[in-house]
């Protein structure tokens, strides 16, 4: 189950992000780079991770025009990523486009292609948000359940979502697509700005690939703990599969 489990390095600089990669290595499956650290410390940083602790996700939701969002993912080869994020929103030719060159450079390059994750709707935003601040209408299940098939169908390995829409999606896409889910708290955690939340055990119960989770490690006196406790709460949510 640890394999499972990403921990989002959401600090600022090198050395804290080293200090918890240090601590945490060996004892979950990746490490998650967003813009917070990527922009304070620069590309660079994903090598210097890989090198002392592994998979490196790099979370930096592309949404641009498909030429330059396959160009870019093609730079997500080359940094030897194991997963990263672009927006669903950015439709099917973005989509196409950023699975087709990872694909392609992968091949030229004869090197693991990374996993692309398709980010539907952030795990922040509550059904009123959805619908009075966005503009969208139905239901966020609705809609991320649209957007699920339609990244599936260009070519995207899985979607980020919270763990509240795990089913819907299971429904409509099947066992294939991996499904990250951020949004994660443990009954002993504080929600923070998280809306959609789910504990461990039931987003591993659901059916959810990865689990993403920041705050509650990062912030924990103890983040090795924190790792333990989260880990064994995915082995009972595993059990009930
Ligand atoms: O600290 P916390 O556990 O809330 O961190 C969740 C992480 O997942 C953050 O790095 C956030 O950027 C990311 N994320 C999210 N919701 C999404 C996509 C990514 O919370 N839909």
């Amino acid at each position: 189950m640890k394999e499972k489990l990403i921990v989002a390095l959401d600090v600022s600089t090198r050395d804290q992000a080293f200090e918890l990669v240090k601590q945490l290595d060996g004892e979950v499956g990746a490490f998650k780079i967003g813009m917070q650290l990527y922009n304070s410390e620069g590309p660079d940083i994903v090598r210097d991770i890989q090198r002392i602790g592994g998979k490196v996700f790099v979370d930096l939701k592309f949404h641009d025009i498909p030429n330059t969002v396959g160009q870019t993912s093609r730079v997500m080869v080359r940094r030897e990523a194991f997963m990263f994020t672009l927006h669903a929103s950015g439709g099917f030719k973005m989509l196409k486009a950023a699975a087709d060159s990872c694909a392609d450079e992968a091949a030229l390059l004869k090197v693991d292609k990374p996993l692309l994750l398709a980010v539907t709707v952030l795990t922040s935003i509550s059904q009123d948000a959805f619908n009075n601040e966005i503009g969208l209408s139905g239901t966020i299940e609705q809609q991320v359940t649209k957007w699920a098939a339609l990244a599936k169908q260009a070519g995207i390995d899985g979607v980020v979502c919270s763990p509240w829409e795990i089913s819907a999606i299971r429904h409509a896409c099947g066992e294939n697509l991996l499904i990250v889910t951020p949004g994660v708290r443990p009954a002993w955690a504080a929600k923070g700005d998280q809306e959609r939340i789910m504990t461990p055990k039931e987003a591993i119960a659901r059916g959810a690939s990865y689990l993403v989770v920041g705050r509650p490690i990062t912030a924990h006196t103890n983040p090795v703990e924190a790792v333990k406790m989260i880990v064994a709460e995915m082995e009972e949510g595993a059990k009930a599969l």
